[in-house]
């Protein structure tokens, strides 16, 4: 059987940015920039994704062209006989461990459009949003069933195939998105107070860059949010022949996913400080800000409405490129069928969802690194180690497996001057920053 294809270089385009834009840019940036003191994170993670993460891009996507197979095959691929593979299973893991954590939160969307469809979440419920989201998620079946829901629909989707199932639901819902929280900005910026969460974002306190934790952090959520590091990105370009350019459309996908991140950012931190609310509440931040936004604005519960069902769209378009890598790695090595390879691989992934969901129930005190519930751990582990690990592997590969000439022509910069700058940038700039930053992590620098 001959492997699919995208039906055109706009097909992958959407799907990529598909990938990259989702709850990463506006769930999970908000809680880590808050985490970390905002302006200072923000900096430090812009300039990461200059620096680092837009050039591995490129670098993965290449390879995945190039080979024309999975996250593990493409290493086996083009590097036969050599332990490289290996780093093709950590990616594997990572998508396992990812989409655990992913598919709980885009449940609690689902959840959240549901409510402005009955019109509950129209107006505050009488203990607070803050108290109504607590309730919901510590509950023990009740999320379940949104994350059932939720990973239903990312099957079905995989199960359709990458082509028919994958490009055509972007055009729609990523501009829609993008609109609805341009306006929404606006709003959050005309909030008594907001200003403070302008400058809370936007003007770095500089003593927080003496705080090692937040140079991993700002690392996390640049490969998170650009899908980077565990081969969702190299089985996406994969599926894409070699007659399109590469490097114009990697600039293009790390633009628009910086741009979701920021505009999240202008909604959720001056509503943040206009209402109270502690900027560090970690995870729960925006599903505690939106409601308290759209409550304050005209025709609120409709805005609502439309907001979580864009979302969880951005989340079905970033859940269906995690599923995939598993996916196409089980079908090559077992010859399983799609259908099957993405139902099995779904439900296990379903079941590790169970465990991050009770982590806010009957398993809150369960802190399996530091103070980290079940999800934030995974998510640590994920985000903050694995990705960052199955990047710098891929620069190494590109970067000195290969020959420049082959680096140069794998990515489409064969003659081209920003060609050198990208290759001195994968050979050594990335993968020395990333050493670096681990090791200033593990408190060794
Ligand atoms: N980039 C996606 C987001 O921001 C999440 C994701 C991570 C997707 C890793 C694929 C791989 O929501
Ligand atoms: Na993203």
């Amino acid at each position: 059987m001959s492997r699919e294809k995208w039906g055109t270089k706009l097909g992958f385009m959407l799907a990529a940015m598909g990938s990259a834009v989702g709850l990463g840019n506006i769930w999970r940036f908000s809680f880590v920039a808050g985490n970390n003191g905002g302006g200072a994170f923000l900096l430090l993670y812009l300039l990461f994704v200059i620096l680092i993460a837009v050039p591995l891009l490129l670098t993965e996507v290449s390879i995945g062209r190039r080979a024309q197979s999975d996250v593990v095959g493409s290493y086996k691929k083009l590097a036969p006989g050599t332990p490289w593979f290996l780093s093709g299973f950590f990616g594997v893991f990572s998508a396992f461990l990812i989409l655990g954590f992913y598919c709980v939160v885009a449940g609690w969307s689902i959840y959240y459009f549901w409510n402005y469809l009955t019109g509950y979440f129209s107006t505050q419920p009488e203990a607070g949003y803050g108290a109504a989201f607590g309730e919901f998620t510590s509950h023990s079946w009740q999320p379940l069933f949104w994350v059932a829901l939720f990973m239903t629909l990312t099957i079905i989707i995989v199960v359709s195939g990458v082509k028919k199932g994958i490009e055509s639901a972007n055009k729609i819902f990523m501009p829609l998105l993008a609109i609805i929280l341009i306006i929404l900005a606006f709003y959050s910026l005309s909030f008594e107070g907001a200003s403070e969460g302008v400058r809370f974002l936007f003007s770095p306190d500089w003593s927080a860059f003496s705080d090692p934790g937040i140079y991993i952090a700002a690392l996390g959520q640049a490969f998170f949010s650009l899908s980077l590091g565990m081969g969702a990105m190299l089985t996406y370009g994969s599926y894409l022949s070699n007659d399109h350019k590469l490097p114009g459309a990697t600039i293009g996908i790390g633009l628009m996913d910086s741009f979701f991140a920021i505009i999240s950012g202008i909604v959720i931190f001056p509503a943040v400080f206009a209402f109270g609310i502690d900027p560090a509440s970690g995870p729960p931040l925006v599903f505690i800000t939106l409601p308290t936004i759209f409550e304050q604005i005209p025709f609120g519960g409709i805005v609502g409405l439309v907001f979580f069902f864009a979302l969880v769209l951005a989340a079905l378009s970033s859940s269906i490129s995690i599923l995939e890598v598993p996916t196409a790695y089980f079908m090559r090595i077992f010859n399983w069928s799609r259908r099957f390879s993405s139902i099995l691989t779904g439900a296990i992934m379903f079941v590790l969802g169970i465990i991050v969901s009770l982590g806010f129930g009957i398993w809150a005190g369960v802190t399996p690194i530091g103070e980290n519930n079940i999800l934030d751990s995974m998510d640590y582990i994920a985000s903050n180690v694995l990705l960052p690990l199955g990047g710098l592997s891929m620069a190494l590969f590109v970067g000195w497996y290969f020959t420049k000439e082959q680096a140069l022509d794998a990515t489409d910069f064969t003659g081209s001057r920003v060609g050198n700058v990208w290759y001195v940038i994968i050979k050594f700039v990335a993968p020395i920053s990333i050493l670096l930053i681990f090791l200033n992590a593990l408190g060794i620098l």
